[in-house]
């Protein structure tokens, strides 16, 4: 794969990548068409990369099928696919990692510690293995994407990162792999997430609220009462580049990132809103 991506850079080609750990779906589709419009070859890594799972969550269990992924890629007009095996990526005594220290501990990372360093390091290694110019990646992660972000601006990695929205199914639920373990009911109660995240957009933009802690409390209370089955693991309001806590709306102004991890029965789903507020 890093011959081939050195031949296409020698030969003036523009390589835009979409790595995945397959299963995929119409936000990767989205991801695909989007980089096959701004670039001249396109390169999709699909890898269900070990390093990012915590022990006790569903690595073994992670939906996998090459031919059927493979049969998207080709539709989405995939120029090559990478798809390594676990032993060619970690060999034998591997001993590095990337670790984007504070943003990894944040969010997410205080429920899944270390995640985010196998995140890093594979989209580290998997840039410098197919040499892309651009490298896609959707809203719906979008801690991934602050973390990735500041890798390349503090290690000067020659990648630009392109955010593409998060796509939902008609209900509003965001679409993931993962959507596969829900229950027919789990996926109905579901679309709470993204109903609450759009209604606490829309009284921050009002100024309705000023106290973060009163307006997330409110959201909890309204997700428990409406889904009883649902247990909210967090809601946090952030910054969208730190990720820092915003403890007082009132006299903020930027980016807002509003993020939710929920269980449905044993199904972790995350989603998030990051909109723009001005004083
Ligand atoms: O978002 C994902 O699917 C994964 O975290 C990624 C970026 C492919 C790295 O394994």
């Amino acid at each position: 794969m890093q011959e081939i991506a050195e031949f296409l850079r020698r030969t003036g080609r523009n390589i835009g990548f979409v790595p995945t750990m397959g299963y995929l779906h119409e936000g990767h589709v989205n991801l695909m068409i989007a980089a096959k419009d701004e670039c001249d070859i396109l390169i999709t890594s699909i890898f269900v990369n070990p390093v990012q799972f915590l022990p006790g969550e569903d690595f073994e269990k992670y939906p996998r099928d090459f031919m059927r992924d493979y049969y998207v890629c080709k539709q989405a007009g995939v120029d090559y696919i990478f798809n390594p095996e676990p032993d060619e990526v970690y060999g034998e005594n591997y001993k590095t990692f990337v670790n984007v220290n504070d943003l990894s501990e944040r969010l997410e990372g205080k429920y899944r510690p270390g995640h985010f360093t196998g995140v890093a390091t594979v989209v580290m290694k998997f840039f410098n293995i197919t040499k892309p110019h651009f490298a896609y990646f959707g809203q719906k992660d979008a801690q991934q994407v602050a973390i990735l972000s500041k890798m390349v601006s503090d290690l000067n990695v020659d990648v630009e990162i392109k955010v593409c929205e998060t796509l939902r199914e008609e209900s509003g639920l965001a679409m993931s792999s993962r959507n596969v373990y829900l229950s027919d009911k789990h996926r109905n109660e579901a679309t709470i997430l993204n109903e609450v995240l759009n209604v606490a957009k829309n009284k921050i933009l009002t100024g309705d609220y000023e106290d973060a802690k009163t307006l997330k409390r409110e959201m909890k209370e309204y997700i428990e009462t409406k889904t009883p089955d649902c247990s909210l693991q967090y809601i946090a309001i952030t910054d969208n580049y730190l990720l820092k806590k915003i403890d007082d709306l009132s006299d903020y102004e930027g980016e807002v990132l509003i993020s939710l991890a929920a269980f449905f029965g044993k199904t972790r789903l995350i989603d998030n809103i990051l909109f723009t507020k001005k004083i």
